[in-house]
């Protein structure tokens, strides 16, 4: 398969690579080569010609909430634990219900899918059926997602807690029903450390080592929240050992969201290749948790993800996403000057190549050996002219919605 059009992509978070007017050869699902001129060995019938369009890589959400979906913009005054008790809940205990899911994750799905987000990591609830049905969606549509079985066995309504038995017993036939699947995988997902006992942490953390399968939660989200994990693990050294003791941070692939209050010594535990922390700063602004020091992050080698947290994100779109880091981070440069101020390409490097490489080492970039994930960006108004193709990308970024994205490909295939 050949494309052409303006390819662009960031192969360092130092600058945009970009490729005027150029083919893009696809084999094996795969960039075969970027090149200026057709090669002799191909037609220019076989060529899908984008013109002047853009053809970049597609999105990853690296933290995201699929039963949350339909709450997006509600009950943003709290903060965190407030927010939880008071609305986010109540909505997930209704995925009890199958119907209830039919209602919501065609709508999940389908705008993920129309924001490019074509990749992306996903809390379901409890319920075993619908998180299945939600897999199974993403599946139809041609998707690549983690999709994880959420536990949590206290500190909630009935209604959304079960033994830690059951919990258990969930998580293994969640990943036993997934395990021939190559583009839905399962990711075990305990909510975090407050929702979870030590029975059903420790179970959790010996399932992920014996069967391989990666990790997510959130980690030092919010100040009280840190306070009350300190209360209910006082052996625990800090928030990020009580991850650690139960082996669900550390051992296999695990993401952690936000990240924000972590000290020296954590950081220094957590910087290792298996580990992600995942910025989402819409959402922590929305719910006044804190800024990550992204810039401190990066230079420190640490791997850090980008993802929407909706619904304490309020945006499906990851170029929102993408915008809010680069702000978050002017903020705290424009308040101290010890911290630098973000690239706009290194956040774009972080949403793309970095989100990517928890798929692997060969996702989230479009240069030559990587798996070609791509959206064709056309935005062919008259105040785009005389722009060059990085300005029309950034202002794809700022300011581009779904109507913009006129291609999807995910694996070398347009879905
Ligand atoms: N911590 C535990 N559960 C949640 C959640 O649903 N959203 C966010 N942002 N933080 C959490
Ligand atoms: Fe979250």
């Amino acid at each position: 398969m050949v494309l052409r059009g303006h390819i662009i992509y960031t192969s360092t978070p130092e600058a945009y690579t970009v490729h005027e007017n150029s083919y893009i050869i696809i084999e094996d699902n795969k960039v075969k080569g970027i090149y200026k001129a057709l090669p002799e060995a191909y037609s220019t019938e076989e060529v899908i010609d984008y013109e002047d369009r853009l053809i970049v890589p597609s999105f990853i959400d690296l933290h995201v909430h699929a039963p949350q979906y339909s709450q997006r913009g509600i009950g943003l005054h709290l903060q965190l634990i407030n927010w939880l008790n008071q609305y986010t809940f109540e909505l997930e205990s209704k995925f009890a219900d199958l119907s209830y899911a039919k209602e919501v994750y065609p709508a999940f799905v389908q705008s993920l899918y129309d924001h490019g987000s074509l990749r992306s990591s996903i809390f379901g609830t409890i319920h075993d059926e619908s998180n299945l049905y939600l897999s199974e969606l993403i599946m139809k549509k041609g998707m690549s997602a983690f999709v994880g079985k959420v536990n949590m066995d206290r500190h909630a309504p009935d209604t959304l807690t079960e033994s830690a038995q059951q919990s258990l017993e969930g998580t293994k036939a969640f990943i036993g029903a997934l395990e021939k699947e190559t583009l839905v995988k399962p990711i075990i997902t305990p909510r975090f450390a407050p929702s979870c006992s030590d029975e059903l942490m420790t179970s959790l953390g010996q399932l992920s080592i014996e069967k391989h399968v990666p990790v997510q939660s959130h980690l030092s989200e919010n100040k009280d929240e840190i306070k009350w994990v300190k209360a209910l693990f006082p052996l625990a050294k800090d928030y990020t050992d009580v991850y650690e003791m139960f082996n669900l941070l550390g051992k296999e692939k695990t993401l952690m969201a936000h990240g924000i209050y972590l000290d020296e010594d954590e950081l220094a535990r957590i910087n290792k290749p298996q580990n992600f922390l995942v910025h989402c700063p819409i959402s922590n602004m929305n719910i006044a948790s804190g800024v990550m020091p992204v810039a401190k992050y990066m230079d420190m080698g640490i791997q850090v993800g980008l993802g929407s947290d909706v619904a304490g994100g309020h945006e499906m779109g990851m170029n929102k996403s993408i915008v809010a880091a680069i702000q978050c981070g002017n903020i705290l440069y424009s308040q101290e000057k010890s911290h630098r101020r973000l690239l706009e390409s290194e956040v774009v490097y972080i949403a793309t190549k970095l989100n990517g490489r928890f798929f692997g080492e060969d996702v989230g970039s479009l240069e030559p050996g990587f798996i070609f994930d791509a959206l064709v960006i056309e935005d062919k108004d008259s105040l785009s002219k005389g722009l060059s193709p990085i300005e029309r990308y950034q202002k794809f970024l700022y300011g581009g919605e779904p109507s913009h994205i006129i291609a999807r490909y995910l694996e070398g295939n347009a879905i």
